[in-house]
């Protein structure tokens, strides 16, 4: 097998050096450019599996060759060099594509760690199983798929947000199964469900006789997922004394169990889910600014099933091909008012609900037919937002009076739509949570 190929882009010729050096020791070919107009000339011409590039170039920013070589040549990952300290770049860079950086002075350990897993992000061949999982054929969930490749090309931080069932988590373990770290542990963690007092133990580990019930040491799960990924499900629920400890594991790369003098180093990719608005508790006071900074270097959005009701059809044919399998039965047919009434359902529940539907009418159905019944899904729809501002006709002139009773109407729908979640309804309607306090207030809703 030819040897893979390497462009360094750097114009201080110390750095080209020492870059050259090491990674001819990896075996591998290494060609050097010091400025973007002979980078550029080099990747037109020549195929490379990798590059490397400083940020401040004598003609230009490393970010504009990051931007160029992600759209094309997307198969190239390329890792920038930044400056000491300077995350801001680092976060900058990531967020336009590159696959992690390394910052001045270079730590020669962590060029090798990035090299070796940038190099195998070509090899991956997970590719299939992504599209077999995540089904969908509609625009939004093609998008979905296409950003997981990209997303798992790169290090950075990713939060996933979207409603409940609507495949976060899914998503977050398609992610690390493309990703180069797919040989190593995936973690998930649900930050909801583990009791406050434990959480810094489950999460660093502790030593032994740390606290009462510490019977012996115990790994936290950051060491677990080390050289693999972590993922914090429900990340909103995280207390603030959490949030603290979480950001300085990020920060530093290092964790101290619990009772431990000693920092262990960690390699972990982050990545997080959350069916709330982070943005909205940031501005709340319930979770820490500069964390979400760091958790939200991209961000990812899934999108929720009525919104993209093109997908249901497809999807419930292949739930139901699927419990069938599972379930060693013969699959039955979808009847037309069976889809239609599905179709036009709203699933709050997204498409984990979708899948307990399913469920539910497999076990009622009698015979090879689902009917509409069968589905026990309820008569009523809450009404869509519009429909009700069309509905509502001015029954008097003032002005005043109409509008509040439009605002009261849409509230209203709104809130019932999201089942009184004042987060999700205040999104919803695209204002602020205390935007939304203060008209429930005027409008004596409650
Ligand atoms: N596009 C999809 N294709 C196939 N199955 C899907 C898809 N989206 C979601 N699912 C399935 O729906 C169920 C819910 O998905 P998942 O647990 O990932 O949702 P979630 O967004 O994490 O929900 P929650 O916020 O409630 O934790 C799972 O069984 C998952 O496999
Ligand atoms: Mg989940």
């Amino acid at each position: 097998m030819s040897k893979q190929r390497i462009l360094v882009v750097d114009d201080e010729p110390d750095i080209c050096d020492l870059l050259k050096l090491t990674l001819e020791r990896m075996d591998l070919t290494v060609i050097t450019a010091d400025c973007l107009t002979q980078a550029n000339n080099l990747i037109a011409n020549q195929a490379f599996d990798l590059c490397l590039t400083d940020l401040k170039l004598p003609d230009g920013s490393g970010l504009d060759l990051v931007s160029d070589i992600q759209i094309n040549h997307p198969d190239i990952p390329v890792a920038v060099i930044t400056a000491h300290g300077n995350m801001d770049t680092a976060i900058t860079a990531l967020k336009s594509g590159a696959f992690d950086f390394i910052s001045k002075p270079l730590d020669l350990h962590h060029l090798r760690t990035i090299v070796k897993s940038a190099l195998k992000v070509g090899t991956n061949t997970a590719d299939r199983r992504s599209r077999d999982t995540l089904l969908g054929e509609s625009p939004q969930i093609c998008d979905v798929r296409s950003k997981i490749t990209k997303v798992a090309r790169t290090q950075a931080p990713t939060l996933i947000y979207g409603e409940s069932g609507t495949g976060k988590e899914l998503v977050a373990t398609l992610i690390h199964q493309k990703s180069p770290r797919s040989d190593q542990p995936f973690i998930p963690i649900n930050c909801g469900a583990i009791p406050h007092e434990l959480m810094e133990s489950e999460f660093f580990g502790h030593k032994k006789g740390s606290f009462s019930g510490a019977v012996a040491d115990k790994t936290g799960l950051f060491q677990a997922a080390n050289g693999g990924t972590l993922f914090l499900d429900e990340v909103a629920e995280l207390p603030l004394s959490l949030q603290v400890k979480l950001l300085r594991a990020i920060q530093e790369k290092s964790v101290r169990p619990v009772g431990s003098e000693h920092e262990i180093q960690v390699d972990v990719r982050i990545i997080s889910a959350t069916h709330k608005n982070l943005g909205q508790l940031v501005e709340e006071g319930k979770f820490r600014q500069d964390l979400f900074y760091r958790i939200n270097v991209i961000e990812l959005k899934v999108p929720a099933l009525r919104d993209r009701i093109g997908d249901i059809d497809y999807l419930a044919r292949h739930l139901l091909e699927k419990l069938a399998v599972r379930d060693r039965i013969r699959l039955p047919k979808l009847s037309e008012d069976a889809l239609k009434k599905l179709t036009g359902y709203k699933f709050p529940g997204n498409v984990r609900e979708l899948e307990n539907t399913l469920e539910r009418a497999l076990a009622w159905c009698s015979g090879t037919t689902i009917h509409a019944d069968d589905l026990g899904l309820p008569e009523s729809q809450p009404e869509q937002v519009t429909t009700e501002i069309e509905a509502s006709k001015p029954s008097n002139l003032n002005l005043e009076d109409y509008l509040e009773d439009i605002e009261r109407k849409v509230i209203t729908s709104a809130l019932e739509h999201n089942r009184w979640n004042k987060t999700a309804t205040a999104e919803n309607l695209g204002i602020s949570f205390r935007a939304l306090r203060y008209r429930l207030k005027k409008l004596d809703l409650r």
